[in-house]
């Protein structure tokens, strides 16, 4: 080990310097605007969770190399949430007696997993959780659709620049048993394989559908239902088809907001039906923004009463990298408003009253600490972001003024000491 302790956060995590929670803010706020506007309110839970709510259902990826585990003193096994989606099923199977449905609600918690970190791919993200529960109906796909078209426009996307994949796991589960002749007990590993389609070359994929046991008859069907698309829904029979949520969708006009695409597989177990995922259409970005769906046994885990639940989760990471791909990031916004400077050691008090003054009435203001040259502290009121500064000097305060200079025009005034807030008002 060096003399010194690294400065770098742990592999995977991130510090975030004012500047860039300024950009987030911004960011978040637009989000948390729109699906307010839909009528979700925001909740929040533990970082730390018992493991047994992932193990119970979750994802076998997440569970078998993915959690940060820990024991208490107390000999429990707990984790670090690498989802919200368990906890919040929690939330509401604890709490039914109190709760109206349908319920909407929203959340944006950091979650962490054990990945390599990558492109889009951290250990610590923050990730904007929108569930509603208790209603089956395709109604709230639709709702869905329309929430998640409103945060893209939100944030100043035009939908060219992303796509909305949907797939529905009861067409999937046909698509496997009616077209693929698999027994429905070992679809498992070929909707892996599904997942895993665009990631790798064709020859890994066939090796890897021959491992599971895929004729090679099955592994070209397979080809075909990927590359048919939408259409491949035409196909499956009619059961399947009136089982289907999606099917549902496409009979409406939101069908024209999403593409239908049985290559959104979606690892998790809970999902029983609609599954979902966001890509930005750059090839640059090649992780998802949004992913989602369907799970209509989720909060069964915990309580005998059934409760349907539908949402998504949207992390930052690849928002992030969305954003800028696009240039739509926000510029950081001024740290202060004005910055009240005296000219000499004997004029703080007086900089500090101006200053309480200007706070008051909800101007952001500092004052300096140490004295220093005025040429020196209106650079640094500048570089602050400041728009204003107020000067005290030694001849105007002894006649009871200041001098209020606009930073960005360079026009300045003197003004009687208790103006001094409304002409800073006025300038701002
Ligand atoms: P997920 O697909 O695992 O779903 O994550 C949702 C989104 O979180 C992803 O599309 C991605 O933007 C982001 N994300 C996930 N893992 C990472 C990571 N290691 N680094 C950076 N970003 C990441 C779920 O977690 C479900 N629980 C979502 C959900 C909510 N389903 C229903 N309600």
């Amino acid at each position: 080990m060096g003399k010194y302790l690294p400065t770098e956060p742990y592999r995977g995590t991130r510090d975030f310097l004012p500047e860039e929670i300024s950009v987030r803010q911004q960011v978040f706020h637009r989000l948390y605007e729109v699906i307010e506007v839909f009528g979700y309110q925001r909740y929040d839970g533990p970082i730390l969770e018992p493991t047994d709510i992932y193990e119970a259902k979750s994802s076998r990826e997440i569970v078998e190399q993915q959690l940060y585990t820990l024991t208490d003193r107390g000999g429990r096994r707990l984790a670090l949430r690498p989802e919200m989606t368990p906890s919040v099923a929690r939330m509401i199977a604890g709490n039914l007696g109190r709760l109206t449905f349908p319920v909407r609600w929203y959340s944006h918690p950091n979650c962490f997993r054990y990945e390599r970190p990558q492109r889009g791919r951290l250990r610590e993200h923050w990730q904007i959780n929108v569930d509603l529960f208790g209603s089956p109906s395709s109604a709230v796909e639709i709702e869905f659709i329309e929430l998640i078209h409103a945060m893209m426009a939100a944030l100043g996307a035009t939908p060219d620049m992303y796509v909305l994949r949907m797939s529905d796991r009861v067409l999937l589960n046909a698509i496997f048993t009616e077209i693929l002749r698999i027994p429905a007990d070992q679809t498992r590993p070929v909707a892996g394989l599904l997942d895993r389609w665009e990631k790798y070359p064709e020859d890994k994929l066939r090796a890897d559908a021959a491992e599971i046991g895929l004729t090679d008859v099955q592994f070209t069907r397979l080809g075909e239902v990927v590359q048919a698309g939408e259409a491949i829904v035409a196909e499956l029979s009619d059961e399947a088809r009136a089982g289907s949520k999606l099917v549902e969708v496409m009979n409406t006009p939101a069908h024209d907001l999403i593409k239908v695409d049985p290559l959104i597989v979606r690892g998790f177990d809970y999902y029983t039906s609609t599954v979902f995922e966001v890509f930005d259409a750059s090839p640059d970005n090649r992780r998802s923004l949004f992913g989602g769906g369907r799970y209509d046994n989720l909060v069964g885990l915990y309580s005998s009463q059934p409760v349907a639940g539908f949402g998504f989760g949207m992390g930052d990471v690849t928002l992030m990298d969305f954003l800028t791909t696009h240039g739509l990031l926000p510029e950081p916004a001024n740290k202060v408003d004005a910055v009240v400077i005296p000219t000499a050691e004997a004029l703080f008090e007086p900089a500090r009253t101006a200053a309480a003054e200007l706070r008051a009435a909800g101007v952001r203001t500092t004052t300096p600490l140490e004295s220093a040259k005025l040429g020196k502290e209106i650079g640094r009121a500048d570089k602050a972001g400041a728009r204003v500064v107020v000067i005290i000097g030694e001849q105007d305060y002894a006649e009871g003024m200041a001098t209020v200079r606009d930073l960005l025009t360079g026009d300045q005034e003197r003004v009687p000491l208790d103006e001094v807030t409304n002409a800073v008002k006025k300038t701002l």
